[in-house]
């Protein structure tokens, strides 16, 4: 039987990741991988998470299943930091909220239930969106598209031609939105650009389907759940995928949610049944030691006073990291103008270089990022942002 498979091409992230790690030059600097790295590089564990563990570990007496839905607390916490206290949606019970392995099982347990509702749906993704959208939506049997969405020559939204795409979709077409802090380019919608969609998706009968995998890292935790927020109280169906891998940095707890928007809570019910058989046949039940600590950080006053601090200092640290990358491009290629990275939002920025000068970078000066020139901010330290500001500069002229 197996024979028959095929090696498949390798992940360019993962070659990337172990280019970067045989490398023995002193100066190298690894952009590519997206996760949250501190000045010292390092991605640590935050410490409302471990003293969360240690009162989960304390109090925890059985490893008993939990339930296909995990976590009841943990969903209704996760609502509330979502959708904010007493949000209309929720209030009208509306909104039904399952646990999930990750953002990523969030995303694909909306996309089967897309499928299962709608088999011949199309999600719209933005154009660029996260490489993983693409199998993890279209994994579900539904078909993808895409819409204009990045405008390389001013690093932001090209919003006139995201509106004109979004404006020929049929009635009923999933269109997938980035909550905040867009992966991989940054570029963020306004909260008027967020309410002109939101009109259009009315007038056209679309379903959204946010990705908020970043809460917090942007603005603010209020402020990147505006577009989520807004939605949600303004149409009768929405998906927001959750991820609590970043602003938590629970990455290899597998931590996530998907709530869903439906118009009674009659059909919230029948949803969370569906969404409930969904689990059971993909994995049965999410794991649930990441989301019993995020329950905890979010019920402790303390904890969560903790956690809001820690969000706030990678939030800082990512925007000082920004300001600082464009002071330092200026200083060292002032022909070239780099200030969009400063408007840009979250941990990621396409530089907008050739794929040859990426190359380049790699090669001679040890700087790591994908080829499509998307760097992880949050890679760059105090230490080494001059150093990747003259490579860029030497590679740009
Ligand atoms: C845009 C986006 N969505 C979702 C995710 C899901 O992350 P995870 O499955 O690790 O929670 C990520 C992680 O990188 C992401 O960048």
């Amino acid at each position: 039987m197996f024979e028959r498979l095929e090696r498949m091409p390798d992940d360019p992230i993962l070659g990337l990741m172990a280019a970067y790690r045989a490398d023995p030059d002193a100066r190298k600097v690894d952009l590519g991988v997206g996760v949250y790295r501190n000045d010292k590089g390092e991605t640590p564990v935050l410490d409302a998470v471990r003293k969360a563990e240690a009162a989960v570990l304390a109090r925890q007496t059985s490893k008993t299943y939990v339930a296909p839905v995990g976590n009841a607390g943990f969903n209704q916490s996760m609502e509330k930091l979502v959708f904010g206290e007493g949000h209309p949606a929720v209030q009208a019970g509306r909104v039904r909220t399952i646990q999930a392995p990750g953002g990523c099982g969030a995303l694909r347990v909306g996309a089967e239930l897309v499928h299962l509702a709608y088999p011949d749906a199309t999600v719209h993704v933005s154009t660029p969106t996260w490489a993983n959208h693409v199998p993890l939506l279209t994994g579900s049997g539904i078909k993808l598209e895409r819409y204009a969405y990045y405008d390389a020559a001013t690093g932001g939204v090209n919003f006139g031609a995201m509106m004109e795409g979004l404006e020929k979709l049929p009635k009923g077409a999933v269109v997938l939105l980035h909550g905040c802090c867009h992966n991989p380019t940054g570029a963020d919608l306004s909260e008027s650009q967020w309410r002109d969609v939101l009109a259009l998706v009315q007038r056209r009968g679309l379903v959204p389907f946010i990705d908020m995998a970043y809460q917090g890292l942007g603005t603010g935790i209020a402020e990147d759940a505006f577009g989520a927020r807004l939605f949600a109280a303004g149409l009768p169906e929405v998906l927001v995928a959750v991820s609590c891998s970043k602003n938590f940095g629970l990455y290899r707890e597998r931590t996530g949610a998907l709530s869903v928007i439906s118009q009674t809570p009659a059909s919230a019910e029948a949803i969370l049944t569906q969404l409930v058989r969904i689990a059971r046949t993909m994995y049965s039940m999410p794991p649930d030691h990441g989301a019993a600590i995020v329950q905890e950080i979010l019920t402790n006053d303390t904890l969560r006073g903790l956690w809001v601090d820690e969000v706030g200092t990678m939030r800082n640290r990512i925007a000082g990291l920004r300001t600082e990358a464009v002071a330092q491009l200026a200083r060292a290629a002032p022909q070239r103008d780099f200030s969009f990275i400063a408007r840009q939002r979250g941990m990621f920025s396409y530089l907008g270089v050739t794929r040859d000068q990426v190359r380049e970078l790699r090669e001679k000066h040890h700087i790591y990022m994908t080829d499509d020139s998307r760097i992880n901010i949050a890679g760059l330290k105090s230490d080494n942002i001059a150093y990747f500001a003259d490579a860029v500069a030497q590679v740009v002229t």
